[in-house]
């Protein structure tokens, strides 16, 4: 038998306040975590769920730039919009807190200040990306590159967010600024490490060993692969000036990583939630018998299972117990993209659904049941619109909402809108077999909540009602109605076959409220209301009881759950998703064409003296011999024959050029430009090109064959 934790921590990301967040974001780290805590605490458990806006960062300025405005200001605005996006959706948290606040801020500074005063940092001075024009290094989203790993060609120095590899600047392939577009240069500067090498043999032993048994698999995997790469140093500070001030007198213009603050903001939002409660919020986070539960998304695994542990074991605090990590949900066939503009936002949904004129919160807790059963919990997982309808139209208005209407209605049309009795004597093998069900599902939706297995609990909930849908068929109370006396009323055994039947109803009827209310709260709120029955009710002792319901109790008339959702609906929300697309694909196209015909315009260089020209040696060459770099998209390696030798040139062309179709072309080469190596090759020169105006390249040559080795002037 397990033991009961004395208390629990649970905790949702901490979504950055740049911009709305996707129904990806939600499936991923707040919807489950929501319905473990909505579980707990109808389990009477002490709990506190705490959440908040991850305020710092490059992320939050570089919106900022893109919307016109300061970063405060882009916090203000999306701050309490994602505060209500998530309270219409029946997300709960204890507190959402924001890391601008006083309080995180001298929090976070405080577990710095107490990690590098016990020695625990380590301070080195490197030479970081810089860009002269902005003055600034580049930290993170400022700067941008081809990804070593998959080689795509815009990563941020921070992570790819096409293959998701984390990454650091140095490995970025061709680095540019985000803030002038200009390649960086390298400078020195200091920064606080978190030595990650030196904790690697408590990581593998915590996580790899003690946690083996009942972590998911994908999350041991990740952390198993991180630890086998070799655990290295991490960054913990940055030269930038949004964020959370480096508390140290010889840190000016420096902050904390915003991976070292966010996490942290977990605890202060638990101190402010102490105190607006008058509690106290320190064995939240110091006693060993607390349960800490970080849910997040599968980007989110390393700094919850491996840096922010090692933080928290240094400064004395406990750690996560579970890092329930889901997946990716991808949208339509396609992986969910802010950029190209492929989501489903929080507040589009709540818009066009959840709106009273088209069915408020019921279309809430929709959301919620498709969510929860395509949770991507072992595997990437697919939302598509029809799947949605045909969740809620098959089972959540076909199977839950009908039973509960069917029940209903019956109960006040065949026993006078009252509870009726229950006639033990009468009791047949389909009545027992009801009430078994009833008393053994708690159970196995409870283990599987235990065990963060959302979807499956969910399942057995859906099939219960499911169940009291097949039971009710058999019984045909409507039909054994008919069996009537010369009074007009049935016969004493058929009123006690519809009572049976209903009473059994009504009481599982009352069983689902408390059963799915972690996952539908909403609909549960109604259950209650239809029954006349406190909130109470809905403690989970109650599930499996046949007594919640009093007989000869009169109860409201019935409403219906929920409500059917048409094909035009799902049309009008697929023809809405291409059309954002297709938007942004075109504005992109825009950008492109502006881009080039600012090519042909492009202003006239400072003028120079003949001698700067005369120091350029150009001269024909021919190409003899041309292949592609090896994960470099855009690289071709060409050996150039110039009369007086063959030179290795590396040349940006492969996505204008084949290789076979240049070989025996003439062009034109800079022979006197310093070596360069690229993709660990020498390159020695440079191949002239003009581009026209659709951003075509073409060689430059003489228009006759000439031989190779004549000097161009
Ligand atoms: O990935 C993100 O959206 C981060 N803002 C999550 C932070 S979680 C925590 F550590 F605060
Ligand atoms: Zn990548």
């Amino acid at each position: 038998m397990t033991t009961i934790p004395k208390r629990y921590l649970v905790t949702s990301a901490l979504p950055y306040a740049n911009g709305l967040k996707h129904i990806g974001h939600l499936a991923g780290a707040y919807i489950p975590a929501d319905i473990y805590v909505r579980y707990l605490k109808a389990q009477k458990r002490d709990v506190v769920y705490v959440c908040g806006s991850d305020e710092h960062g490059t992320a939050i300025p570089i919106q900022a730039t893109k919307e016109g405005t300061t970063a405060q200001a882009i916090i203000d605005k999306y701050h309490p919009i994602m505060e209500q996006n998530f309270r219409d959706l029946g997300i709960e948290f204890d507190i959402y807190h924001r890391t601008s606040s006083p309080l995180h801020h001298e929090t976070a500074q405080e577990f710095f200040t107490a990690l590098n005063s016990k020695g625990d940092l380590e301070i080195k001075e490197s030479e970081q990306y810089f860009d002269e024009e902005a003055n600034a290094f580049l930290a993170d989203r400022y700067i941008k590159g081809t990804c070593p790993n998959c080689g795509f060609e815009s990563a941020y120095g921070d992570q790819c967010e096409k293959c998701g590899k984390s990454l650091s600047p140095d490995e970025l392939i061709n680095p540019v600024s985000t803030l002038s577009g200009k390649t960086p240069v390298k400078k020195k500067t200091k920064h606080w490490y978190l030595p990650l090498d030196k904790h690697e043999a408590f990581l593998r032993e915590w996580i790899l060993t003690e946690h083996a048994g009942d972590w998911r698999a994908n999350v041991l995997g990740q952390c198993k692969s991180w630890i086998d790469g070799g655990l290295q140093p991490r960054a913990v500070t940055r030269d930038l000036d949004w964020g959370v001030k480096v508390p140290l007198p010889d840190a000016d213009g420096k902050v904390l990583y915003v991976w070292f603050d966010a996490p942290i903001g977990y605890i202060s939002a638990t101190k402010q939630w102490a105190l607006d409660n008058g509690k106290d919020w320190k064995p939240y986070w110091e006693d060993q018998d607390t349960k800490l539960v970080h849910f997040v998304g599968k980007d989110n695994i390393v700094f919850h299972c491996i840096i922010f542990p090692v933080m928290l074991k240094l400064h004395g605090n406990i750690l996560p117990a579970n890092v329930p990590a889901n997946e990716f949900m991808n949208l339509e066939g396609e992986k969910m993209s802010t950029s190209r503009n492929w989501k489903l936002e929080m507040q589009d949904y709540i818009d066009d659904f959840v709106n009273k004129e088209n069915g408020g919160t019921q279309m809430a807790d929709a959301l919620r049941y498709y969510l929860t059963q395509i949770a991507p919990e072992t595997k990437d997982s697919e939302f598509t619109w029809k799947g949605f309808q045909d969740a809620n139209n098959s089972e959540l208005v076909s199977i839950f909402g009908n039973f509960i209407n069917r029940s209903m209605v019956l109960m006040h049309k065949l026993c006078k809108g009252k509870v009726p009795k229950l006639h033990e004597e009468a009791l047949g093998e389909l009545d027992r077999n009801v009430i078994g069900e009833i008393r053994a599902v708690k159970e196995k939706v409870e283990l599987l909540l235990e065990q963060f297995k959302f979807r499956e609990a969910l399942f057995e909930v859906i099939n219960l009602a499911r169940t009291g849908n097949q039971y009710m068929q058999k019984k045909e109370p409507w039909i054994v109605a008919k069996q009537t006396g010369e009074d007009g009323q049935p016969v004493a055994e058929a009123q006690a076959s519809i009572d049976n039947t209903l009473h059994i109803c009504l009481q599982l009827c009352a069983n689902l409220g408390i059963l799915v209310n972690p996952f539908l709260p909403f609909t549960a709120k109604k259950i209650c209301h239809m029954l006349k029955v406190v909130d109470k009710m809905l403690e989970w002792e109650n599930a499996g009881s046949l007594k919640l319901l009093s007989v000869g109790y009169s109860l409201r008339p019935p409403e219906l759950l929920f409500r059917k959702i048409e094909d035009a609906e799902i049309s009008y929300q697929v023809d809405k998703l291409h059309a954002a697309a297709e938007q942004v694909k075109n504005q992109q196209t825009e950008i492109n064409m502006e881009e080039n015909t600012k090519t042909e315009t492009a202003p006239v260089k400072p003028e120079i003296v003949f001698d700067d020209f005369a120091k350029i040696d150009l001269r024909v060459g021919k190409i003899v011999a041309a292949e592609k770099v090896e994960k470099a998209d855009k690289l071709l390696k060409l050996s150039v024959d110039l009369g007086f030798e063959t030179r290795t040139i590396v040349s940006g062309i492969a996505m204008h050029f084949k290789p076979e179709e240049i070989v025996g072309r003439q062009v034109t080469v800079v022979v006197n430009l310093a070596p360069r190596k690229m993709r660990g090759i020498e390159s020695n020169g440079m191949i002239l090109l003009a581009e026209d105006a659709s951003g075509k390249l073409h060689f430059i040559h003489p228009e006759e064959t000439i031989n190779p080795g004549a000097g161009v002037s």
